[in-house]
């Protein structure tokens, strides 16, 4: 089995989102078909460009805990991040990591039982201070959210050019006609052949790549800041899905926007984001430039989702990390990877490690053995199975 490199060919280590090494990096990871080992797409992170100097989001310290009958689900502890204009941030992170939760919090949909603390702040503005109107009218009009289901985002009674028109119209004062043709330039800048017509259709007329991309058109129609976009492909196919995300990419720049793009798939976020934020039970566990964290992982998490991504020469055979995340009502003493972790030692199951500097620029890892990582040719192979080692 065949896995990926931690040293890319022609990179030197440790280049840095803002320096030169990121721009220059000339490809990441290549994406196969599992099924067939057939390459469906190459990953440039050239083309992502250059990210803005000024910051439209910061979070910081955001913990949110859901009180339930069985006692507190502590589902986010601590996530802080910057993002700045054209920057596309990853957060990615098994099932129940916490992901929608925090960003949930930044779009203010959180249900009224959540106890939220921290930051978070929209260009200078303390969000979670601000009244329940003002945080509506942030959230589409300066910051957007695309789900990975648009159906369920999308009133499957009413055509998709009278959603996109309402969605000007509840921001800014126009004629419908003018939201109409907004909306058909939209849906033209998505994509979607023949815009003037598809207006008139409704949500299930569209095949489910067509609805995301009116998703997208949707969500920057009012000319967002920030769009988040919540496990956007993960229900369309391998091909569809590399098509949508260049898609996004490709709207980031008509508007200037940031991009935080949510995934469970570390291999999504591959030459698609130039920071990528780990988390794990609610955590952030490594932090730092895209082709950092993938060439130079720091923490044995992500070295396991790094092993379990399908490469050149794979059949369909995955190595997933064994075991299940905690509970996060009864969180485990130390470090939440240590039952599943192959370098835990005595302090990780006593003291949980916090997100600090490693040996690489900009670079942060909450681990207290990174050094090991960084000292290994293949920080994967600490979990391969025996029998792939002994080869
Ligand atoms: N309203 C709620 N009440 C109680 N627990 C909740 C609530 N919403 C979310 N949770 C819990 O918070 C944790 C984090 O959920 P979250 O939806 O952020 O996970 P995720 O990382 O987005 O996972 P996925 O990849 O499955 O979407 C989960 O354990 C979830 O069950
Ligand atoms: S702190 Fe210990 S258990 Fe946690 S990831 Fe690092 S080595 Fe593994
Ligand atoms: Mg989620």
């Amino acid at each position: 089995m065949t896995v990926p490199p931690t040293t890319p060919p022609n990179q030197t280590p440790g280049g840095s989102l803002y320096g030169p090494a990121a721009l220059e990096a000339p490809e990441l990871y290549e994406v196969y078909e599992p099924s067939t080992g057939a390459e469906v797409q190459p990953r440039h992170a050239a083309h992502l460009g250059e990210v803005g100097s000024t910051e439209v989001l910061r979070v910081d310290n955001l913990t949110v805990g859901f009180p339930t009958d069985d006692g507190l689900v502590q589902a986010v502890r601590g996530v802080s991040y910057r993002l700045h204009e054209r920057e596309v941030l990853g957060i990615v992170g098994e099932s129940g990591s916490g992901k929608s939760v925090s960003s949930m919090a930044v779009m203010g949909l959180l249900p009224k039982s959540a106890r939220i603390t921290g930051t978070i702040s929209f260009r200078g503005q303390d969000v979670l201070s601000m009244s329940k109107a003002q945080q509506r009218s942030l959230r589409g009009r300066k910051i957007a959210m695309i789900f990975q289901d648009p159906m369920t985002a999308m009133n499957p009674v009413y055509t998709i050019g009278f959603q996109l028109a309402e969605a000007v119209l509840s921001h800014e004062m126009m004629s419908k006609k003018n939201a109409m043709a907004r909306a058909e330039e939209m849906l033209a800048l998505v994509g979607i052949p023949q815009p003037k017509e598809r207006l008139n259709s409704y949500p299930h007329e569209f095949s489910g790549g067509m609805r995301q991309r009116a998703m997208i058109a949707m969500a920057v129609i009012n000319n967002p800041d920030v769009i988040i976009a919540d496990e956007p492909t993960t229900a369309l196919d391998v091909t569809v899905q590399a098509q949508i995300l260049e898609k996004l990419m490709e709207v980031k720049d008509a508007f200037n926007a940031a991009i935080i793009l949510i995934t469970h798939d570390l291999g999504v976020v591959a030459g698609m984001t130039h920071r990528t934020l780990v988390m794990y039970a609610g955590r952030p566990v490594e932090l730092g430039a895209t082709d950092t964290v993938f060439y130079h992982p720091r923490m044995p998490y992500t070295a396991g989702l790094l092993g379990s991504i399908p490469t050149a020469g794979d059949t369909g055979r995955l190595r997933p990390i064994t075991g299940a995340p905690p509970s996060l009502i009864n969180l485990p003493t130390g470090c939440p990877f240590s039952p599943r972790c192959p370098l835990a030692t005595d302090v990780c199951h006593e003291v949980e490690p916090t997100l600090a500097p490693t040996d690489t620029e900009d670079h942060d890892a909450a681990c207290h053995h990174w050094d090991q990582l960084a000292a290994a040719p293949d920080a994967t192979a600490f979990f391969h199975t025996e029998s792939e080692a002994r080869r």
